[in-house]
């Protein structure tokens, strides 16, 4: 599908968003654990989220979906049944890596394949601790999926993360749930901790200390009624569209701000944003809140060392943002970003060249000049959520209409998108 994008003469208005991606699938994955039925407000409307639902409804978890409220009736730690086919994770890295912390301690073997996107994405990081937990676990080439999971009575580890990843943590707690004793999560780089605080609101033992994270297993689960707040890493693409075009003021409502993700704002305001926080309340063990940006423009900065795996989901849309700043834009240490569902660093900058934006790529970042003008020009999303959604925001800074290829690939976390950015812009 191809999005046309116009210029924008302001960003204006009111905005809700859907609800965070990263809170939805825990949600999901631990009340299909819990015992009885849990009702989640404002579940992530993207297709990747939609994939964990499908994922546990084959796995015999019984859900209703309707009017925007999850209801998943919880089978108990020890109550899933074996599918009768291959799950499918879609284009989702937090469905397969999750879930297989959960399937490598079913009593039957599972297989879950990806999308070819999916596809290309390594696995080795939840095979290797998963594999000293004592499942047994094949892929293809022994890093890519499908996986073929043969689940075990698994016993606990102690394990340090060697990647900054939340979705390798949420792996081993997950299955840590099911090996009798303390496992035992050390990060060196702290991640999000939606998987702690979920665990916690769901009744689970589980204790965090400077980055180390214990669970007790066998973990009993009670059924909860939650709700999630709007996603962050979508707020981005709105925040960066306002700071991007002069004159705008946008308030986003009912946006989690939970300080593990929140680097975003921090940094944000570092580039010389102004975005004010107002109705601060806790939600479900989350910070929640509104956001008011105003104003327009960007000094430019630097990420890197732990700011660039707190920042990674946004650094797209950050880059469009750096280019028209006044500084620019460096970033380092990211070299996460080529194993996303796509390499990032290389479809950022290939649209930005199509855009007559200067940028030197790297192999673990990229430099990227300020004071520069967006062209208008055909880009494409390379298949990749927030690439089509960072260049229909750079779009609006274009010197003309813009065209985004491959442009429903928004879908994944975010099927309203370019509706939601067209009430805004004018
Ligand atoms: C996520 C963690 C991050 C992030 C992804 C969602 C999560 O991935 O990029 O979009 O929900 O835990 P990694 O764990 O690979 O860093």
């Amino acid at each position: 599908m191809r999005e046309r994008v116009s210029p924008a003469r302001s960003v204006q208005g009111s905005l809700k968003l859907p609800g965070d991606k990263s809170i939805s699938h825990r949600y999901a994955m631990l009340a299909a654990l819990a015992e009885g039925a849990s009702r989640i407000r404002n579940y992530s409307t993207g297709a990747d989220c939609q994939s964990t639902l499908d994922a546990l409804a084959a796995l015999g978890v019984r859900i209703e979906r309707a009017n925007g409220e999850v209801v998943i009736h919880g089978l108990g730690l020890e109550g899933l049944r074996e599918p009768a086919d291959t799950l499918q994770a879609g284009n989702s890295g937090s469905t397969i890596r999750m879930l297989s912390g959960i399937l490598a301690a079913q009593p039957f073997v599972s297989r879950i394949a990806g999308d070819s996107s999916l596809e290309r994405r390594p696995m080795e990081r939840i095979i290797q601790p998963l594999a000293r937990m004592g499942a047994e676990i094949r892929a293809r080439e022994g890093r890519y999926p499908p996986l073929e999971i043969h689940g075990r009575r698994l016993r606990p580890i102690d394990y340090a993360l060697p990647v900054a990843s939340a979705q390798v943590k949420t792996c081993v707690l997950l299955a840590g749930l099911f090996a009798p004793g303390t496992t035992t999560v050390r990060e060196g780089v702290s991640t999000r901790d939606h998987t702690e605080i979920a665990l916690r609101e769901f009744g689970a033992a589980v204790e965090v200390r400077r980055g180390v994270v214990q669970v007790q297993g066998p973990g009993r689960l009670r059924a909860r009624e939650l709700e999630a707040p709007g996603d962050l890493s979508a707020a981005a693409f709105f925040l960066v569209a306002a700071l991007l075009v002069p004159g705008s003021a946008l308030t986003i409502r009912g946006v989690g701000l939970n300080p593990t993700r929140a680097a975003l704002l921090d940094f944000l305001r570092s580039m010389g944003a102004a975005i004010r926080i107002s109705h601060p309340r806790q939600c479900c063990g989350e910070l929640v809140g509104d956001l008011e940006v105003s104003g327009a423009g960007a000094r430019g900065g630097v990420i890197e060392k732990e700011l660039a795996a707190a920042l990674i989901d946004e650094i797209p849309v950050l880059a469009v943002l750096g280019a028209a700043s006044e500084q620019g834009l460096e970033i380092r240490d990211a070299s996460e970003l080529r194993v996303k569902e796509t390499d990032r660093i290389a479809t950022v900058a290939e649209n930005l060249r199509r855009m007559g934006v200067g940028v030197e790529e790297r192999p673990d970042g990229m430099l990227i000049p300020g004071g520069q003008r967006f062209a208008a020009a055909e880009l494409d999303s390379f298949g990749d959520h927030r690439i089509a959604m960072a260049f229909a925001v750079a779009a609006l800074a274009a010197d003309g209409e813009c065209v985004i290829d491959g442009a429903e690939a928004a879908t994944v976390s975010y099927p309203d998108f370019f509706d939601a950015l067209r009430t805004v812009t004018e």
